[in-house]
């Protein structure tokens, strides 16, 4: 799982640029599927058939892309201006080093605020080394799109940072999960979904397209384990979570169930969580067509959208148990 994570982590994938991620995956699942095709919002579907003809298909999603900045316009001192392309707060952009998908590196940066002035997306800029826009113009268009490039490392013995562990964390765990499973009564239909940090959308057209039974979204969550945080109670190593609901979507309840009831046999100490903002692919696959029960299980996540996200890789390892367990029943 460390090593997937490593390699999943390492690509570059920001929302609607996710083919590197895509192509790595199919590489990891080769020899482990059925079928795969891609969309025309280039999610990658893989398919493993069930057992039992009268088994169900069970749709998961995990999402390829990561934030990321997009350039709106080069300053002529060289500088580069950006948008966000996903959740971004300014707090996690000073001094960061950043790269383009044709390596160019840069360090993004806050310029010196004026009085009154307060920091936001239009007081920060990248840095290229240019030092005018000619020479910026020759290593980076408009439009095109940058990522947090700090190196993953592990933190003590069982967690992980690195950028985009949102969702790449969740996309290795279900990598691991379609290597490993064994021949299983359901169609399951583990779907690597685009565009899900600017509103959910890749998962939108698969849901409607791989009509599914039902579906689960694999994702990360925040954690309410630091200093002087809001109170969730989600803490970092003590399980996977479980979602009840969140602002865009409330878990089937016969779901959760099923899924606590298959941890309980996979004997995984599971989070409930109660997450008063955001939303998750689940958001969009239940209402696809005329309605699909949906639940997310979630891997507990620190600095969730900044360049140093932690994950535990024992709570990984507890969410591929219970998955395992709830698809051979
Ligand atoms: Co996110
Ligand atoms: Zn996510």
């Amino acid at each position: 799982m460390k090593e997937l994570l490593q390699q999943l982590t390492a690509a570059y994938g920001p929302s609607g640029r996710e083919n590197e991620v895509a192509e790595l995956i199919l590489k990891l699942l080769e020899g482990k599927i059925d079928t795969a095709r891609r969309d025309a919002l280039d999610n990658l579907i893989c398919e493993r058939k069930g057992t039992d003809p009268k088994g169900k298909r069970i749709m998961f999603s995990a999402h390829m892309d990561q934030i990321g900045m997009v350039v709106t316009h080069i300053e002529k001192e060289g500088y580069l201006r950006i948008s966000n392309v996903g959740g971004l707060s300014v707090s996690n952009l000073r001094a960061r080093r950043v790269r383009f998908s044709n390596g160019v590196q840069g360090v993004m940066t806050e310029q010196p605020l004026k009085p009154g002035e307060t920091s936001s997306l239009h007081t920060c800029y990248i840095d290229v080394g240019a030092s005018d826009a000619t020479e910026a113009e020759k290593l980076v268009k408009v439009g095109d799109m940058a990522v947090f490039a700090e190196p993953g490392f592990t933190v003590n013995q069982h967690r992980l940072a690195a950028p985009a562990m949102d969702d790449r964390s969740a996309c290795a765990l279900l990598v691991s999960l379609m290597r490993d499973l064994p021949p299983c009564p359901h169609t399951v239909v583990a779907v690597f979904s685009t565009q899900e940090e600017v509103g959910c959308r890749g998962s939108a057209t698969a849901a409607y397209s791989v009509e599914p039974d039902e579906g689960i979204a694999l994702d990360v969550t925040l954690c309410g384990d630091q200093p002087e945080d809001r109170k969730l109670a989600i803490n970092l190593g003590d399980g996977p979570a479980i979602k009840i609901m969140d602002a865009r979507s409330i878990s089937n309840p016969a779901l959760v169930d099923a899924l606590f009831s298959a941890a309980k046999r996979a004997k995984v100490a599971c989070q409930r969580e109660v997450l008063p903002y955001g939303g998750t692919d689940a958001s969009s696959i239940q209402l696809s067509r005329g309605g699909v029960p949906v639940c997310t299980v979630s891997i507990p996540c620190r600095n969730v959208h900044s360049p140093c996200e932690i994950v535990d890789l024992r709570d990984m390892e507890g969410a591929k148990k219970l998955l395992l367990s709830y698809l051979l029943g």
